[in-house]
């Protein structure tokens, strides 16, 4: 790809997300050459800040990082300008700085300039900006990209709504909506594991497969982020983005092409055939504080949640997949807060073995570990090695860490501000995709709301309130075969 000069403006540049991962993801990117050689990084946002302050601040954000030496060299194509969110003044000082950067970056005058917009920026002030950057800082003679990360609304109607707003801005092929679970190494690696390989596809359907899970599970809780978590809830916070996009790559026909457009129009092919989620087919909890020593504090007692708050921060549902390939397969989602690990699956559990030659088989499950650490493998049966003839349950396991130990997985930022970079809009959500998000959750969501469903209580620490793995035997017809099945390899010698 021809590598044009570029500006990258980070709104927001001196904010938690900015922090926790804007500026890490491009340092990553500068450290492996993966930057434009001509760019510039802008940051935009409402503290002043001297050149040096910044300087002191960004090297900040890049924690263990900030003692390497490639330091220095980043910090010289950061500028920063500072601003309000909403006074044209202040985005026509940026758009000159803009221009300054650009003369030394571009000192040829080329046309053919790329521009990123990166919103690191709380919903609030979302619009104000994206309105200032048209008005004052957009310029037609670019390749102009915006970036915007969710909350995208909180329903379907105030999605919409956004979705208009910044549609009357921007047209769709200059957004980019992230989704950071997209730039996940193992999701992006199901395209891969399905369409490259013969086996997957040939099983993957309601013929073999009996239910899927989709788990997303954080041994903390609100941490301060009481306010925003009680807002959203788990169903938002987690479920109708994260989750959702899971799934619909799991379940989405094989695309015509790589291209970004045809992978997109696949996963909202699939999303379209989703029934809106049933409360009955909902199960809440809200975890409470645990007693004794280093207890730990209830989802109440943090200050930030409204006394009495029936915010879900667990919560497990039932979709249905409407179409050929999948009527009669249950899909189970799983999020929770202040639980007894971190982790995030996708589990698929195929059908009992038919005309089984051996009796009471444990079922086959291919298991994609997203994090923490990568991996894929397949529950298999095997006879018990040795004089035995019995069988055991064991695996074909592909565990990252061990099989590409030199490989250093980035951050889904970094990748993701390279898809930005490169254009392709493969692994960020399209509007009419976010459309359909909503359109399943909607209801549910509204449903929960109006009838003030309380959430039943979990202690913090635990697996979940009362009754999950019933929910997820009874609704899905998930077999738990194998509860003693717990391998662990000996060390060696
Ligand atoms: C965010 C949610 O989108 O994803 C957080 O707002 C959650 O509540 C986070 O903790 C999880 O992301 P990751 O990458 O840590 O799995």
């Amino acid at each position: 790809k021809e590598d044009l000069p570029t500006t990258v403006v980070v709104f927001g540049a001196s904010g938690d997300l900015a922090k926790k991962k804007t500026f890490p993801a491009l340092f990553h990117l500068y450290q492996r050459g993966l930057l434009p050689k001509r760019v510039r990084i802008v940051g935009y946002a409402r503290t002043r800040l001297s050149p040096e302050d910044f300087h002191k601040r960004a090297t900040s954000f890049l924690g263990p990082e900030a003692a390497s030496k490639d330091v220095e060299g980043f910090l010289r194509l950061c500028v920063y300008v500072s601003g309000q969110y909403d006074v044209p003044d202040d985005f026509r000082a940026l758009r000159k700085e803009i221009e300054n950067q650009d003369t030394a970056i571009n000192p040829e005058g080329r046309s053919e300039r790329v521009r990123v917009y990166y919103m690191a920026l709380p919903p609030s002030v979302f619009l104000d900006v994206a309105t200032q950057i048209k008005g004052c800082v957009y310029d037609d003679g670019c390749t102009n990209r915006i970036v915007i990360e969710k909350p995208f609304g909180h329903d379907l109607e105030s999605s919409r709504q956004l979705s208009n707003d910044i549609g009357a801005l921007f047209s769709e092929h200059e957004v980019f909506r992230i989704d950071h679970y997209l730039g996940k190494e193992m999701v992006k690696n199901i395209l891969t594991l399905r369409f490259a390989n013969v086996f997957y596809e040939a099983v993957w359907s309601h013929h073999y497969i009996s239910n899927v899970q989709i788990t997303f599970k954080e041994p903390f809780g609100t941490e301060g982020r009481g306010g925003y978590v009680d807002e959203f809830g788990i169903i938002r916070d987690v479920m109708q983005n994260h989750l959702l996009q899971v799934l619909s790559i799991v379940a989405m026909r094989q695309p015509e092409s790589l291209r970004s457009e045809d992978i997109r129009d696949r996963k909202t092919e699939v999303l379209r055939r989703i029934l809106p989620i049933q409360l009955e087919d909902t199960l809440l909890g809200q975890y409470v504080g645990t007693r004794g020593g280093g207890g730990k504090p209830g989802y109440k007692d943090d200050d930030t949640v409204p006394a009495g708050s029936t915010t879900a921060t667990y919560a497990q549902c039932v979709l249905h997949v409407d179409n050929d390939r999948w009527r009669g397969v249950p899909w189970v989602m799983k999020a929770g807060k202040a639980l007894d690990e971190a982790k995030m699956t996708i589990r698929i559990q195929f059908k009992d073995m038919p005309n089984a030659l051996f009796p009471n088989l444990a079922r086959n499950e291919l298991v994609i570990q997203v994090s923490p650490k990568e991996s894929v493998y397949i529950k298999t049966i095997v006879k018990e090695p040795g004089l035995s003839t019995n069988l055991a349950m064991s695996e074909l396991d592909l565990s990252y860490h061990k099989r590409y130990q030199d490989i250093k997985i980035p951050d889904a930022y970094a990748t993701l501000i390279l898809d930005v970079l490169n254009g392709d809009h493969s692994n960020f959500v399209r509007s009419d995709e976010l459309d359909e998000a909503w359109r399943i959750f909607t209801p549910l969501l509204h449903q929960i709301e109006k009838e003030q469903v309380v959430p039943l209580p979990y202690e913090y620490g635990s697996r979940g309130p009362k009754g999950v793995d019933e929910f997820a035997s009874e609704r899905a017809g998930y077999k738990l075969s194998a509860r003693e099945y717990h391998w662990r390899p000996k060390p060696t010698p």
